[in-house]
């Protein structure tokens, strides 16, 4: 199962493509976390990707093409199957994604849209916190860890992502509306099966429901 995850910041993606990569055995594939990495090393794509991130906006296309085309072609799991996850987010990276794939005798299978009310959207990236040595993620609103700023696993801290103030999520949402939800019609006139699924539910019925989706 080769799959793409789409929805606005915070309808879920990470959460759901971390449980249906872990369920299946599939690399994950995330745009969002290999960028932050870059940073955190200070790279040349960190330094060129920060300055997008930190604002809302999109990095580039031709950078985030050269990034995915390196790991799509490095990833030797990926036969098997693979999770999108924030990429592509523009009609130009999914047009490129197609010729890349073939390349690799590899199709999509199935486009997954995890659709969230944009008022509870906000309340889950604002009220995030993410460890910073094992990577859980947790919500202050609805998913606290037991201890304040602590993570519940290892006990790592807990720290609030740059991008995840009120003005740049903002920004992020009128980006997402703007640039990456008409892929949903591209892909709909594409002939790519598209599910879309109630993501304002606990993470348990979300997971159910794409799970049950994508074996319909
Ligand atoms: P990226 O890291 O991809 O961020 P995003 O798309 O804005 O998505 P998020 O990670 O914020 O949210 P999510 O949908 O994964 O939700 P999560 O599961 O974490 O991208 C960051 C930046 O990188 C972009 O702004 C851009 O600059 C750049 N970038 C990345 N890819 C790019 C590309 N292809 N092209 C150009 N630029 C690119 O959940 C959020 C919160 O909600 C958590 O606290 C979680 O615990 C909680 N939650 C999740 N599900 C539920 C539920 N069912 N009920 C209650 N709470 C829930």
């Amino acid at each position: 199962m080769r799959l793409v995850l789409l929805g606005a910041p915070g309808a879920g993606k990470g959460t759901q493509g971390a449980l249906i990569a872990e369920r299946r055995g599939f690399p994950r594939i995330v745009t969002g976390e290999l960028l932050r990495a870059a940073v955190r090393e200070g790279t040349e794509l960190g330094r060129q990707a920060a300055r997008y991130m930190d604002a809302g906006e999109l990095v580039p296309d031709d950078v985030i093409l050269g990034l995915i085309r390196e790991v799509l072609t490095g990833e030797s799991d990926a036969d098997e199957g693979f999770v999108l996850d924030g990429f592509p987010r523009t009609l130009a990276q999914a047009k490129a994604l197609h010729p890349l794939l073939r390349g690799l005798d590899h199709e999509l299978d199935a486009v997954a849209v995890i659709d969230v009310p944009e008022d509870v959207l906000i309340k889950r990236l604002t009220g995030r916190r993410t460890c910073s040595r094992c990577g859980k993620i947790y919500n202050i609103y609805f998913d606290p860890p037991a201890v304040l700023d602590e993570c519940d696993v290892c006990g790592g801290e807990l720290t609030q992502r740059k991008d995840d103030d009120p003005a740049t999520v903002r920004r992020r949402l009128e980006v997402y509306r703007e640039q990456t939800e008409p892929l949903i019609e591209y892909y709909r006139t594409t002939g790519t099966p598209v599910v879309t699924v109630d993501g304002n539910r606990s993470i348990a019925s979300v997971e159910d429901s794409i799970e049950r989706a994508l074996a319909s």
